[in-house]
């Protein structure tokens, strides 16, 4: 076997409620998740031991050796089947690091579809979820791909119906964000009384109803997320960028995830290439990517 090849798509979270820090360091979540059409794809070759390589997007930030995602995740897979861990490892970017994409997780993802197939360990999709919860609590749902609810820090999915596509432009600004930040100045802010506590995990049934629906509009009015107010908090400058998205006629816009990425939801395809074009000249993004979803998870594609 010369190689496998799998891409992995990146997220954005229209519903994020979180609740309040857990003795464990994690809060708890009610999130939907939603699997959009950017892709890293990770391509795993025979090797001895372990090498990693990372090119395309962000490549300078993302580290290529044994605190990358992707090599943790070939360890776990490795020593859980009982196989040695030898593999040439390339990740080729195109979702940003550090920006609410889950760009990592996506790639710890596509190296455990990738090893699976490469060491020939036959673990079925529940059994790399298992691993997939251990090495991170956005990339079960890497893995599985396509809309979901998240539940506990994000790693027990189950099911959600969507009737439609979502169209969506990614606003990608400035300097990545630290999902621990994030998180801490929404504990922080809380604490100070700025927010409400968050011991009431804010609902997800008006996305999911939205989602059911497939009505852009509905969809636009039910988005939610928790970690906009302290992304906010932390990068002053994401208010100017969300504005820009509304100015130039997106249904909506939110912080995608823990950010600095700005989702704007456009009501049909047409709507996000002229989106895209508006924000690409808006001089507030450093990349603006037109999207849609639900797209699936992990998959091998050579
Ligand atoms: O699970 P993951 O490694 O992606 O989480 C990164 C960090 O984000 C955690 O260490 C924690 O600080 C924060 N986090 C959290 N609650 C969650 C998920 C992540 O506080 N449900």
């Amino acid at each position: 076997m010369t190689g496998v090849v799998v891409q992995a798509p990146a997220k954005v979270n229209v519903h994020l409620g979180v609740g309040p820090l857990r003795p464990d360091g994690f809060h708890e979540l009610r999130t939907v998740y939603l699997a959009v059409s950017l892709f890293d794809t990770v391509t795993a070759r025979p090797g001895e031991g372990l090498a990693l390589s990372v090119t395309g997007e962000g490549a300078d930030v993302v580290p290529a050796d044994r605190t990358n995602l992707v090599w943790r995740a070939a360890e776990l897979l490795s020593a859980a089947a009982g196989v040695p861990a030898d593999a040439e490892l390339a990740i080729a970017k195109t979702i940003p690091a550090a920006a609410g994409l889950a760009g990592g997780s996506a790639d710890a993802a596509a190296a455990l579809v990738a090893l699976d197939a490469l060491w020939g360990t036959r673990a079925g999709r529940e059994d790399l979820a298992v691993l997939a919860a251990q090495l991170g609590s956005d990339v079960p749902f890497s893995l599985a791909g396509g809309v979901a609810l998240g539940a506990g820090r994000g790693e027990r999915l189950s099911p959600v119906l969507a009737r439609a596509q979502s169209h969506w432009v990614l606003g990608i600004a400035g300097e990545g964000l630290s999902t621990p930040a994030v998180y801490g100045e929404l504990d922080r802010l809380r604490a100070a009384g700025r927010l409400p506590e968050g011991t009431d995990l804010a609902p997800a049934e008006p996305v999911l109803a939205a989602l059911r629906s497939g009505v852009p509009d509905e969809l636009a009015e039910a988005l939610h997320n928790d970690l906009q107010a302290p992304a906010l908090s932390l990068r002053a400058e994401l208010g100017r960028a969300l504005r820009a998205a509304t100015d130039a006629g997106a249904a909506a816009a939110l912080v995608s995830g823990s950010g600095p990425t700005v989702a704007a939801l456009a009501r049909d395809e047409p709507s996000a290439v002229r989106l895209a074009a508006a924000l690409a000249g808006a001089g507030v993004f450093r990349t603006v990517r037109a999207v849609h979803g639900p797209v699936p998870g992990a998959r091998l594609i050579g």
